[in-house]
């Protein structure tokens, strides 16, 4: 009756590993967090608990609080996903799907006013080089999002290189 026991209680501590062994195989600990859609809510959300954008790397060749100029203000901190840090180096001419740029916009004072952020969607925006824009303020109030008319016009001017000012994407 022991020995059956034992069997029963080694059965189960068993099956408990290859289940957590197989959860672990189909999802990898990258892909649990799936990219939010085209909802300015959701991509603060994203990139500040999920994903915290705090935690990506600078735009390559950028120091925290570089001296930047407006609308964005006078200094700037520039984060860049993975996906985007991929098309910084790939230089070919364009940022791929999923790419978030966050950046950070400080006063004269360098007292944080805004967040600024461009996320590439697939399909989301053809005419705008699919980018969705957002704005939040420092507290993670949406001040502008989607297809931002504002945004568009300015960034428009570096329609070559994909709407992005602070770094050139090809050779
Ligand atoms: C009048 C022009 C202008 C407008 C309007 C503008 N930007 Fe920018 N943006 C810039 C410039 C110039 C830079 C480069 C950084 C700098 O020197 O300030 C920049 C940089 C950025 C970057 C970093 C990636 C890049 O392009 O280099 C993001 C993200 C961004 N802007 C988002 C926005 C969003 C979101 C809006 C609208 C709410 C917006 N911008 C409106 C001019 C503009």
């Amino acid at each position: 009756m022991k020995a059956f026991r034992i069997f029963i209680a080694l059965f189960f501590v068993l099956s408990l590993f290859s289940l957590t062994y197989a959860i672990h195989e189909t999802i990898p600990a990258e892909t649990q967090i799936t990219l939010p859609g085209a909802d300015a809510a959701k991509l603060y959300e994203y990139i500040t608990k999920s994903g915290p954008y705090t935690l990506w790397d600078l735009w390559p060749g950028k120091a925290r609080m570089y001296p930047g100029t407006q609308p964005h203000g006078d200094f700037l901190t520039t984060y860049v996903n993975t996906a985007g840090i991929f098309g910084i180096k790939d230089k070919k001419g364009s940022m791929p799907e999923g790419t978030i740029i966050a950046k950070e916009n400080y006063g004269s004072d360098k007292k944080f006013i805004a967040l600024s952020v461009m996320y590439k969607i697939n399909g989301y925006n053809p005419a705008g080089a699919d980018w969705f824009w957002a704005k939040y303020d420092m507290h993670g109030k949406v001040l502008a999002a989607g297809r931002a008319e504002a945004c568009i016009k300015c960034h428009e001017k570096k329609k070559d290189n994909d709407y992005l000012f602070t770094g050139g994407l090809r050779k």
